[in-house]
């Protein structure tokens, strides 16, 4: 787990409307969020993206967590500014890490992860933490549930690990670094 020093977190939260009306845009024209998803966004920093995401899609339920304490109060900070009579119930913040998800097997529709699988361990560098995070995903996710995430490192890495696991790249963007993936795990067939 890898909780960022204030200067990281601040430069983040800043760009982090931008970036947001960007993957939105991007899930609006091409990832089809089923009609009453339950969803689930790692890292979701200070969820602006988790307001704009529940505002139009009304899920049934949207757990925006994030490791990071500050972080999940700035994320409650906009929320009151963007819902000043209150937040959809739909919407939770909580505190989780990646690593040891909270929730029980296949129980979610989708999941989100937009620059975040890269902070599962101390060294954005080694895949082995995201690996693990990748792992949890799979667990939580049901048969047939979608992934969708946003990555600048272990591009290559995090698409291999997905397609041995079976799942599906549904859509995918390059944007220099950053690749937007929206991918879907497999429903076991069933036998004869
Ligand atoms: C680069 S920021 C991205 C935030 C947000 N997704 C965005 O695009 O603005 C990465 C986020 O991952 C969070 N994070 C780091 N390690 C985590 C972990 N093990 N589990 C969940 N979140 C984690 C950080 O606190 C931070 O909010």
């Amino acid at each position: 787990m890898t909780e960022m020093n204030a200067l990281s977190r601040f430069f983040v939260n800043l760009s982090a409307r931008r970036r947001s009306h960007r993957r939105f845009a991007w899930i609006l024209r091409h990832v089809r969020i089923p009609v009453s998803a339950q969803c689930l966004e790692l890292g979701c920093g200070n969820a602006v993206f988790a307001a704009e995401f529940v505002a139009q899609f009304r899920p049934a339920a949207y757990q925006a967590t994030d490791v990071d304490p500050d972080q999940l109060s700035a994320a409650r900070r906009v929320l009151a500014r963007r819902f000043p009579s209150g937040a959809p119930p739909e919407l939770h913040l909580a505190r989780a890490s990646m690593l040891e998800l909270p929730y029980p097997d296949a129980t979610l529709d989708v999941v989100l992860a937009f620059v975040t699988l890269h902070h599962a361990g101390e060294d954005h560098h080694d895949f082995s933490a995201v690996r693990k995070a990748l792992v949890e995903v799979n667990r939580v996710l049901r048969p047939g549930g979608l992934l969708v995430y946003e990555e600048f490192l272990h591009r290559d890495a995090i698409r291999a690990w997905l397609s041995e696991q079976g799942f599906q790249v549904e859509q995918s963007e390059r944007r220099f670094r950053l690749e937007r993936i929206a991918a879907r795990k497999p429903i076991p067939s069933v036998g004869h």
